[in-house]
């Protein structure tokens, strides 16, 4: 049997398929190993993220302690409560890197400690004025609670006549083996002032800045009867509180709201 010359193209062609295959090997196994780096690494991002949101829902947890004891004391001497409601709520993922990016904040964990401060969110509703800035005060004075920033929209409304009191403090997280410290941003406001605040969040979300002059006029004006309303039960509960007092012969009176 004659043997067969080699072909040098059939073997220049065979050669440089088995090269591309060993290339195209090559960049797969590239591939695969940084897509498992990837997802290891994102994968620890999402476990850290996750622990770092852990710390301001137990910050929730200890301003809403806080503030149950305030009510139940309250409410056991007085048999009234100063406090309506309580809501809280935790700033979403996407949220908290959200406003990070509106205000361009680093997007490491520090960086977003430091700057956003609203992640943990608590609303507290009372029926007076007066009963805002009690509450304010008692959470204020006790010893592990650092107000860092106070924002007084009673005193000074905004310009859309939006009504509240905004306290940021910064309050302790106990953990086995250290104490580490969350900001909490805390609205405290009358259920008139909740009210127009929750309409005006719904013309808001719906119209955006484009809010028609109409309904512009008549949320100003319900911002000024809200006020009012507030002003006027100021004034009624102003007549009933000495009355209390002296019915009850009970000094500690002199002490509320
Ligand atoms: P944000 O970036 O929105 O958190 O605002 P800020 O950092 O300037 O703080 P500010 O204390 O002014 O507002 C904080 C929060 O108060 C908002 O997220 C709302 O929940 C509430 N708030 C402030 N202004 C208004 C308002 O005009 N209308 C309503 N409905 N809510 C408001
Ligand atoms: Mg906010």
């Amino acid at each position: 049997m004659a043997l067969q010359t080699p072909d040098p193209v059939a073997q220049a062609h065979d050669r440089l398929i088995a090269r591309s295959l060993e290339a195209k090997d090559a960049t797969q196994a590239i591939w695969a190993s940084d897509i498992e780096d990837l997802t290891e690494e994102l994968n620890q991002i999402k476990v850290e993220f996750a622990r770092f949101r852990l710390f301001y829902q137990w910050g929730i947890e200890q301003v809403s302690t806080k503030l149950n004891i305030l009510r139940q004391e309250f409410e056991d001497i007085h048999d009234y409560s100063p406090i309506e409601h309580i809501r809280s709520r935790l700033k979403s993922p996407e949220s908290i890197l959200t406003k990070a990016v509106k205000v361009g904040c680093d997007l490491t964990l520090p960086a977003l400690r430091e700057r956003i401060r609203d992640i943990a969110g608590i609303r507290i509703t009372c029926s007076f004025t007066s009963d805002v800035y009690w509450i304010a005060s008692m959470l204020s004075r006790q010893p592990d609670v650092t107000v860092v920033a106070t924002k007084d929209y009673i005193a000074n409304p905004k310009p859309n006549g939006y009504r509240s009191l905004h306290l940021i403090v910064k309050v302790p997280v106990y953990l086995s083996d250290s104490t580490e410290s969350v900001f909490v941003e805390i609205q405290i406001r009358t259920i008139a002032m909740d009210f127009w605040a929750s309409v005006e969040h719904k013309l808001s979300y719906k119209y955006g800045q484009r809010l028609p002059p109409v309904l512009k006029a008549e949320l100003d004006d319900a911002a000024r009867i809200a006020e009012e309303l507030d002003e006027r039960m100021g004034r009624l509960r102003d007549e009933i509180r000495p009355m209390e007092a002296i019915g009850s012969g009970d000094a500690r009176h002199v002490d509320t709201p």
